[in-house]
């Protein structure tokens, strides 16, 4: 294995929010749950968070927490694809909305969260870079969506996320995850968590990270776990990158 600069862990806060708006995806919703949340992880040592504008009532409740005052916050602009969406007056609207939602003057990232397809992109990337040079500092940039384990038909995001990845042939290849990591003693959540952070082309000299979520206490312990268990062995971090490999198209689009 080639040596590379860690890479960003970012703690995903889709899961903090409103359970009565979004059943069955939050389950940090008191200022109690969130403060545990954001205090396990900052003592671990960790400094970035994943938020959005999306994500009903995340910012809001990570403003509340201070949590602005602590770690790097990335968002990222509101918007569920309507066309119009990334309109620069509905940019600027919901950039200030975010940076009042999570008490800050400054985010790391504000990515565009979900393609519009009929605003001009150089309209919205102008309005970006208005919003950058008025009131964002550090770094601006625009992205799209990521990935994820959830397949729970009874939610928007589970929905989504079964047509994304419910593939058979990806499918299979979690088993195959599955099973070679338990052969090796480890979940398959922990072998795809280590695998993506120490063998996959991400690389931390290009500011690349890792962002995870957790519905539970538990599962935020055992991820820090297994991430600071350091890479895999040789042969389940082979086995793993082979199984791309096997896909054959099937794989999931990187973006919506
Ligand atoms: N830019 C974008 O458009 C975009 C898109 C998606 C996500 N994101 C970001 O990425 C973050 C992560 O999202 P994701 O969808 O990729 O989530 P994920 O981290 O793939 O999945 C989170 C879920 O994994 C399960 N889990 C967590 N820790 C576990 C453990 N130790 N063992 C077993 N299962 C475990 C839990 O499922 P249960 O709920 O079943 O317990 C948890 O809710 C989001 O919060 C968000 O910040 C960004």
């Amino acid at each position: 294995m080639s040596f590379k600069t860690p890479v960003k862990i970012i703690l995903g806060t889709h899961t903090v929010g409103d359970p009565t708006e979004i059943p069955g995806i939050a389950h940090f919703d008191s200022a109690k749950q969130v403060q545990a949340l954001l205090d396990v992880f900052h003592s671990r040592g960790y400094r970035h968070i994943d938020t959005a504008s999306n994500y009903f009532g995340s910012e809001v409740r990570l403003g509340q927490a201070g949590a602005a005052s602590r770690f790097t916050i990335h968002t990222k602009v509101a918007g569920f694809g309507k066309p119009g969406d990334h309109e620069p007056s509905k940019i600027d609207l919901s950039i200030g909305q975010s940076l009042d939602a999570l008490e800050t003057s400054v985010v790391e990232t504000m990515f565009l969260h979900v393609p519009d397809r009929q605003t001009p992109f150089k309209d919205t990337a102008k309005a970006m870079n208005d919003a950058f040079r008025q009131v964002l500092q550090p770094v601006f940039f625009s992205g799209n969506t990521g990935t994820s384990t959830r397949w729970k038909h009874d939610n928007i995001i589970g929905k989504l996320y079964s047509t994304l990845y419910g593939h058979p042939a990806v499918q299979a290849s979690v088993a195959v995850v599955r099973d070679a990591a338990e052969k090796h003693g480890i979940s398959g959540h922990a072998a795809a968590v280590r695998w993506t952070a120490f063998h996959s082309v991400l690389d931390g000299k290009y500011g690349d990270g890792l962002i995870f979520a957790v519905s539970k206490m538990e599962q935020l312990y055992k991820t820090l776990d297994a991430l600071e268990a350091g890479p895999l062995s040789d042969d389940l971090a082979e086995a793993i990158t082979a199984i791309y490999g096997t896909l054959d198209g099937a794989e999931p689009p990187y973006h919506l």
